[in-house]
């Protein structure tokens, strides 16, 4: 499988090449990053539209802002894209539907079977107590952009498909009381902490908690390439972790 890495400069795309590099069935297309310096004979690209080669699919852990130009040049080359970047806006989330149209598009806000099991979760426990307080926590490091983390809002759209009434009250910080339907979202930031989500049910006589710790990065970028693996040859169409699952 050749593979072009966009972001490749960024701390994803640097443990995503190292995995690739250490695969024997699994080569570098191209490493695509906007720090770079274009040297095609070091596989370093500038930008995507530079690179012409071979390649299987393209995996993006770069910026929300890179989506629109990433999907453009995935379609022109008719490649399966995975996109792992988060914090997409309505305008970029649109750009991947329509590319979604002629080529295979796999998307999740976290890549780890692990939180594919806890969002899963997530559903059975909202079932199981319509009536509890769901609070969601997440801890994140120094450096991340997005706020809240697209895990801790996908585990929230996970609930949402159980519980249509939920209202999401991102860093609650206003005088009054909850409201039954509200999920509290709250983003801590510190440190080289690689990513903890906690899902917190409170039934008021017991309470249920749901966590997922990312021990290593590693985890993004051995699923990406799962989901890579599983998208070639797919046909056109947007694809997730339940898809895997399936
Ligand atoms: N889905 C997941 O499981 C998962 C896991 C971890 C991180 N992420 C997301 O992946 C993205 C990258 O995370 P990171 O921690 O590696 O960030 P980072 O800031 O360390 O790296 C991003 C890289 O992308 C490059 N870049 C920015 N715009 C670009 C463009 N237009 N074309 C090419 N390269 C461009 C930057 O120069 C940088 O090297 C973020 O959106 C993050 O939230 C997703």
């Amino acid at each position: 499988m050749k593979i072009i890495v966009n972001g490749a400069g960024g701390r994803m795309g640097t443990v995503l090449c190292n995995l690739i590099e250490a695969a024997p069935d699994k080569e570098i297309a191209a490493r695509v990053s906007a720090e770079f310096t274009t040297d095609a004979a070091k596989q370093l690209y500038q930008s995507l539209d530079e690179y012409t080669g071979d390649a299987d699919c393209i995996i993006d852990f770069s910026n929300h802002t890179a989506v629109p130009a990433l999907c453009a040049y995935a379609v022109r080359r008719q490649l399966p894209l995975v996109i792992a970047t988060t914090g997409l806006t309505e305008a970029e989330m649109a750009a991947a539907a329509d590319a979604a149209k002629t080529i295979p598009v796999f998307r999740s806000a976290n890549m780890s079977l692990g939180v594919a099991l806890v969002a899963c979760l997530a559903k059975i426990t909202a079932k199981a107590f319509p009536g509890a307080d769901i609070e969601i926590l997440e801890k994140h490091h120094n450096q991340k952009l997005d706020v809240p983390s697209g895990t801790a809002l996908l585990l929230a759209d996970a609930i949402k498909t159980v519980r249509p009434e939920s209202t999401y009250n991102i860093g609650r910080h206003d005088y009054g009381k909850r409201t039954k339907e509200e999920i509290g979202i709250h983003s801590l930031r510190m440190g080289n902490e690689v990513g903890t989500h906690e899902i917190i049910f409170s039934m008021g006589s017991q309470t249920v908690t749901l966590r997922h710790e990312a021990e290593s990065r590693a985890l993004f970028a051995e699923g990406a390439l799962s989901a890579a693996a599983f998208l070639i040859g797919k046909a056109p169409g947007t694809y997730s972790m339940d898809d895997i699952f399936e």
